[in-house]
C-alpha cells in the first residue's frame, strides 16, 4: 500500500449507505473488522467516514464507533417529537449521536411516496437540531427538487446526486456528466459540498475526486472488505 498523501484541505466525505441490509451480528462483525482496520491507518486523514445504519441500529453503531467516524440516519420524520407513530424525529436522532441524515433518497421518493414538500420538512426538521441533511437529487429534476426547500437552509445541506440509473445497477455515472450537474447543483444551493453516489467502488472511486467533495456509497459499503478497499484507494488517489 503507497503511503497517503495528506492536504487537509483535500478531505472528502465517505457515507456508508447500509440501507435495509444487516441483521444486528452481521452489524457487530462488520464495526469490529472495520475498527480494526482503521485503528491501523491514516484513512482519516484524507477522508470523513460516515455510517448510516437502519434506525435499530444506530444507538449499537454509536457505542461501537471510534472517534472520528460520523453517524448519519438514513431518514428522518418530517414532524418534530410528538404523536406521529412509527415515526423518528431529529432531536431523537440527534440525541443518538448523529450529525447526518440522508433524506430524500430515490427509494424512499419511490417506495414510501415521499415528495418534495416532505424532504423540505425534513431538511427543516434536521436544521432545526443541528443535523445536516444531506439531500439526494437526481439531474432533471435538481431545480425542482431543491425549490421546495427554504432558500436559507441550502448553505446548511450537502448535496447528493444520485443519478437514477447508476444506483444499485453497476453502471456508475460518466465523470464528466457528474461535473455538469455538481455545477448545477452548486448554482442552485451555493457553495454547498456536493457527493456521488451510484454503484461507486473501488475501481471507479477516484474518477470523481476531482469534481466531487464525496461519495455516497450503498453495495460497496456491505462488505467491509469492499468498503475498505474504497476508502484506501481514495487515500492512495
Ligand atoms: P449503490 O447505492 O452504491 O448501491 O449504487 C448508492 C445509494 O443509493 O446511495
Amino acid at each position: 500500500m503507497h503511503d497517503i498523501v495528506y492536504d487537509d484541505d483535500m478531505k472528502k466525505l465517505l457515507i456508508a449507505n447500509w440501507k435495509s441490509h444487516k441483521t444486528q451480528s452481521e452489524v457487530t462483525s462488520w464495526m469490529d473488522a472495520f475498527e480494526e482496520k482503521y485503528a491501523k491507518s491514516l484513512v482519516s486523514r484524507v477522508v470523513d467516514i460516515v455510517i448510516a445504519p437502519s434506525d435499530v441500529f444506530l444507538a449499537k453503531v454509536a457505542d461501537d464507533l471510534t472517534e472520528g467516524i460520523g453517524l448519519a440516519a438514513q431518514n428522518v420524520s418530517p414532524f418534530p417529537m410528538g404523536k406521529y407513530t412509527g415515526a423518528t424525529a431529529a432531536a431523537q436522532l440527534a440525541s443518538m449521536g448523529v450529525t447526518y441524515a440522508i433524506v430524500g433518497h430515490s427509494e424512499r421518493r419511490r417506495y414510501f411516496g415521499e415528495d418534495n414538500m416532505q424532504v423540505a420538512n425534513k431538511v427543516q426538521q434536521c436544521v432545526d437540531v443541528g443535523i445536516t441533511p444531506i439531500v439526494c437529487v437526481d439531474d432533471e429534476y435538481v431545480v425542482s427538487q431543491a425549490g421546495a426547500i427554504d432558500p436559507e437552509l441550502h448553505s446548511k445541506c450537502i448535496v447528493a446526486y444520485e443519478a437514477l440509473s447508476a444506483i444499485g445497477t453497476g453502471n456508475n455515472m460518466n465523470a464528466l456528466h457528474v461535473e455538469e450537474v455538481t455545477k448545477t447543483i452548486k448554482d442552485v444551493f451555493g457553495s454547498i459540498p456536493v457527493l456521488y453516489g451510484g454503484s461507486v467502488t473501488s475501481s471507479n472511486v477516484t474518477e470523481y475526486t476531482d469534481t466531487c467533495d464525496g461519495w455516497l456509497v450503498g453495495t460497496a459499503s456491505l462488505a467491509v472488505e469492499d468498503f475498505w478497499a474504497l476508502a484506501t484507494a481514495i487515500g492512495n488517489a
